[in-house]
Order: structure tokens, then sequence, then C-alpha cells
């Protein structure tokens, strides 16, 4: 076995889309054994399969705490305690204020912000006990920049999820726990590849700097790094991955 994962278990969410199969990946290469849970039963079973034996598929809606308690229960039964969580799970919401509705409002939090409260609640007893465990948030570019890649729903929710990250790490950094974001913009997803027209990708990438999308291998290298050894000492960091779009 390779890298710094040791066999320890890995809960990443969101597993079934492009930045979290990169992570998946990426965690699977570190030596990890990943529980990779998504809402997309068939795609994230199909998925793990295809990392082989050292990733499992579970499926759940993380924003329901019934259900996220008992996958929770079920992958530390069947895997082992959950030493690292990457909350990854996330929906997309580009309308703005006026256009929101209650219940469009509702689901982006109760997915990209309430889904990481959850599970962070329930993974972080068992790593203060153990004094060892990581939690990586995905937050986004739109939390620091008013929205400029995204509506007020998803604004918002990522916004609160860094007020989580801080809130978290505070409260875990003397446990031996850490718990960071990274904030990414513009990855080469199925948004940027299959619902932009070309037009439209010429326009953003004349205003992202570096010049070019994100790689999602480029996101799961931000996970990574929060999650090795060496990187003990950094705990409430946002991770910026914009090409310099936005710098703070
Ligand atoms: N793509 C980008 O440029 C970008 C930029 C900034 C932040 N992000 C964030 O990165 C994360 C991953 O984004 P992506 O582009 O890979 O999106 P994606 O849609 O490919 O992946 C998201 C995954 O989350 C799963 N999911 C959705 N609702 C869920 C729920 N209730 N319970 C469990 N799983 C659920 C989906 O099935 C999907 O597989 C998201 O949190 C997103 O907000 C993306």
């Amino acid at each position: 076995m390779i890298g710094f994962g040791d066999g320890q278990v890995a809960l990443l969410t969101g597993a079934a889309g492009t930045m979290g199969l990169a992570c998946a990946r990426m965690l699977v290469d570190e030596g990890y054994v990943v529980a990779m849970a998504d809402i997309d039963a068939a795609r994230v079973d199909a998925l793990a399969a295809s990392l082989g034996g050292n990733a499992r598929g579970f499926a759940f809606d993380v924003s329901d705490p019934i259900a996220a308690e008992a996958a929770f229960a079920g992958i530390e039964t069947k895997l082992g305690p959950v030493a690292v969580l990457v909350n990854n799970a996330g929906i997309l919401s580009n309308n703005k204020a006026a256009e929101t509705s209650h219940a469009e409002w509702r689901r982006v939090m109760s997915i990209n912000l309430d889904g990481a409260f959850w599970l962070s609640r329930l993974a972080l007893p068992g790593m203060k006990a153990r004094r060892c465990g990581r939690i990586v948030n995905t937050c986004s570019l739109a939390m620091k920049s008013g929205g400029l890649t995204a509506g007020t729903a998803y604004t918002t929710s990522k916004g609160a999820l860094q007020a989580l990250t801080f809130s978290l790490a505070r409260e875990s950094a003397a446990h031996g726990v850490t718990v960071n974001g990274v904030a990414p913009a513009y990855v080469r997803t199925p948004m940027v590849t299959e619902q932009l027209d070309e037009a439209q990708r010429q326009a953003l990438l004349r205003q992202i700097p570096v010049g070019r999308f994100c790689e999602p291998e480029e996101f799961a290298h931000c996970v990574r790094f929060f999650l090795s050894p060496l990187s003990g000492f950094v705990t409430g960091e946002i991770l910026d991955l914009n090409g310099g779009l936005h710098f703070d």
C-alpha cells in the first residue's frame, strides 16, 4: 500500500460527481479505504466498482439527518472508523434573490450546508476520541465574490459552509482534528464542457487570468494537501483554487 492513507477510512460525499470521482481516485491512490457516498445509487456503485476493492458505494441523501446517521453507522460497521470526511456533495442554483423560491432556498441549504453539518456532527466525536481526524469542505469562489459564479442561495450556502468550517476548526483544534475548505471556481465539469456553448466558454476563459479551466484532479490535489500528515498545523484555512480570479 502506498501513500499516507494507510488503510484508514475516508468518507467522501458527492462521490459520483466529476470532482468527487477525481477525489475518490486520489484517496484510493493515497491508500485510503473510501466510502463513496452519493444520492445516485447506481452511478456511485458502478464508479466504486471501477476503482477496485478499496472503494465502496453508499447511497443516501446527505440532507436527511436520519438517513445520514444510518448510513454513517453502516459505513463504520462495514469499513471501520471514519478518519477523513470530505463534504463535497452540492447542488448549483444560478437564480438571484428575486427568482429564488422558498423551496429552492431550502433545498440548496439542506444539501450544501445541512449535509456537511450532519456528517461532521456524526464524525467528530470519534475523531476527537481518537485524537486524529481531517474534515475538508468543498466551498466556492461564489461565497467570496458576492455570487460572481452562482445564484443567491448557492452563494449563501457556501458562505455558511465557510463559517461552519471556521467554527468546527476552532472547536476541534485541541482534539487533533483539522477542518479546512477548498474554494474552487470553474472546474472543467459537464457544466463547462456540455452546458455552455463555445462562445460562452471563450468569454469565461477571457476572465480567468490563468487562461484555462480548473481540472478536477487539481481540486483533488488541494484535498490531498489538507490530508497530509504534514498539514496538521493547518486548520480553519480556505484554499482558493480560482486561476487568479480573486485574491484575499
Ligand atoms: N464545478 C465547479 O466549477 C465548482 C466550483 C465551485 C464549487 N463546486 C462544488 O464542488 C462540489 C462538486 O461539484 P461538481 O461540479 O463535481 O458537481 P456534480 O454535480 O458533478 O457532483 C455533485 C454530486 O453530488 C451528488 N448529490 C447531489 N445532491 C445530493 C444529496 N442530497 N445527497 C448526496 N449526494 C448528492 C450528486 O448526485 C453528484 O454526484 C459541489 O459542492 C459544488 O458546489 C463546484
